[in-house]
Order: structure tokens, then sequence, then C-alpha cells
């Protein structure tokens, strides 16, 4: 089977790439080689490759300079995703997509399902949940991922900002009223390439780690298990603050945990437990 993996460079992408099973013969692209804002060239690419499976991790994850950069957001969340759902019907390539928590206004206090309806609250949100109806207008069976809080060893991300902040600083304070669900790359990762062997399965599929906890617990757990394995110097005071003592450019949803039992069950994986995937990421960065 080929895959083409799009945004192959992000997070995601990059965990896509070094996690493929053998079995599977991927090309990656990304940025500058390919802008998922041009139709043509994503079509033409798409001709050429022939690939069985894309697999888009590309986005624009700025999520609060989207609130100044509309245009830019839309064109990559909205219209990308579109003109690769396009170009994969065209070629008859199956489409795996991914999206986000932020499609939801965080006014729930039980995890989201995939069904739940969608209210996002800012353009980044917005902008991801048209290019969630985009894909699945132009493609019928295509695939969605929403993922939460997403991190891993490469990027920029909570994990690595907390063990830079933390070793620079002498406290800090983490907002303590915004709750969702952590997930480390390698487990959405194994997801999407679960799921790319079960072509049977389409439509919106929910993935993050098992439990929920605030970006402050999330905070100090990093602080704990980085200093365990001697990856920070000394600990420091971290405080729980309020989301209006941190403001910013766009309001994110104070609840996005995200129900995940129905990807457990059709994919047949167990959930991993928020914390454990966080200890395996930084046994992996420590390496
Ligand atoms: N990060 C999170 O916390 C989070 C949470 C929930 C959902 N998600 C979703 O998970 C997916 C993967 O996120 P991630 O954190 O891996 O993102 P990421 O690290 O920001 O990677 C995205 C990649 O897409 C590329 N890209 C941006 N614009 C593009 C364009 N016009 N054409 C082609 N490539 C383009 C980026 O290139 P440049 O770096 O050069 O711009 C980057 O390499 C995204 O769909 C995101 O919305 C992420």
């Amino acid at each position: 089977m080929k895959a083409l993996i799009i945004g192959g460079k992000g997070q995601l992408g990059t965990t896509l790439t070094q996690t493929a099973p053998e079995a599977i013969e991927y090309r990656s692209l990304d940025l500058p080689e390919i802008d998922i804002t041009d139709a043509d060239a994503i079509g033409a690419v798409v001709g050429d490759e022939a690939p069985d499976v894309i697999i888009n991790a590309s986005a624009y994850t700025a999520v609060d300079r989207a609130e100044e950069e509309v245009d830019l957001a839309y064109a990559v969340n909205a219209n990308g995703p579109e003109n690769i759902a396009l170009a994969a019907k065209k070629a008859g390539a199956r489409l795996v997509h991914v999206s986000t928590d932020y499609v939801f206004d965080g006014t729930a206090c039980t995890p989201y399902p995939p069904e739940a309806p969608c209210s996002p609250l800012g353009v980044y949100g917005k902008s991801k949940r048209q290019g969630e109806i985009n894909v699945l207008d132009a493609v019928e069976d295509a695939v969605i991922f929403r993922t939460s809080w997403l991190y891993s060893q490469y990027g920029n991300n909570f994990v690595l900002t907390m063990l830079r902040l933390i070793n620079e600083r002498d406290e800090l304070k983490v907002v303590a009223d915004q709750v969702g669900g952590p997930t480390w790359a390698a487990t959405l990762a194994a997801a999407i390439w679960t799921i790319v062997g079960k072509t049977n399965l389409k439509g919106i599929y929910h993935w993050s780690d098992a439990g929920v906890t605030s970006w402050y617990d999330f905070a100090v757990a990093i602080q704990e298990e980085a200093l365990a394995r001697g990856m920070i110097g000394k600990p420091i005071p971290i405080h729980p603050i309020t989301t209006a003592e941190y403001p910013t450019l766009t309001t994110r949803p104070a609840y996005s945990a995200l129900n995940c039992s129905a990807s457990w069950r059709d994919l047949g994986l167990d959930p991993t437990q928020w914390r454990v995937a966080l200890r395996r990421m930084l046994d992996q960065l420590k390496v």
C-alpha cells in the first residue's frame, strides 16, 4: 500500500514517518515542496504519486495568531483540505484528515462524542470545522480524526515549552480552568496507521490519550516526570491561575475532552492513560 503524508515535517507528520508500518510505502511532503492551498499543485502531486491513501497532517496551528491571519487560517485549514479531498477523489485514494477538539465550545462537562454539535469559539476552530465539512462534502468515505492537546518530541508543543520554561524560570503560572485530553503524537499515529489498514471505516473518530486533566496539572506532571528522569535541574513552584488571569487573543474551550470509546472499539486499540503516554514520550526524548 502506498501512503502520501502531507504536512510530513510537523509534529504529527514526523511521527507518522517514523512509525510507518513496513508494509506501507510512504512519501512525505510539506512546505515548501507542496502548498495545500494550491489546488493545481495538489492535484498534480496526487496524480503523480497515485497513493492508495492520503494522510493530511498539515494545518495552520497558530491558534492565537489565527485571529489576525484569518484568511491564511481558512486557506490552509478549510480550502486546503478541500483541495486534498477533491484530488483524492479524482485519484481514487482514501483520505485520512486530522482535526481538533477546538471545534467544540467547551460548555460540556462530559467528554464530547464525535456526533456532538460543533460550535467553535475562535478562527482556528472555525477554520478547522469548515475543513471537516469540506472534506466530508467532497469525499463520502473520508476518515477524520479529531485530536486534542497534541505533543511530541518534535516541533512546538506544551511539553517541550514547559521543559524549557522550567529550566529558564524561577516559577511558573499555568491555567488551571481549561480541561482536556493530552495526546502523544505516537498514540495518534498508531491509531492512524491502524485505520489505514481498516478500509471499511469512515467518518469522524475522536483520538486522545485516556483521562482528562488541566494545563496546570499537566505542567505539574511534566515537571515531576522530567525531574525523575534528570531532565531538569531543579523543580520550581508552579502556580494555578484562571483563564481570566492569562488573556490571549482567542477564547479557548474550557472543557474539550473527547470521548474516544468508538475509536478504541472500532480500531481494536487499548487506550493509554495520558500520564503513561507522557512518561513514554519523555523516555524517548531523553535518549
Ligand atoms: N498541536 C495541537 O495541540 C493540536 C491539537 C488538536 C489538533 N491538532 C491537529 O493535529 C494536526 C497535526 O498538528 P501538528 O501539531 O502536528 O501541526 P504542526 O506541527 O504545526 O505541523 C503542521 C505542518 O503543516 C505544514 N503546513 C502549514 N501550512 C501548509 C500549507 N499551506 N501547505 C502544506 N503544509 C503546510 C506546516 O509547515 P510550517 O511549519 O512550515 O508552517 C507544518 O509542517 C493538525 O490538523 C492540527 O490542527 C493539533
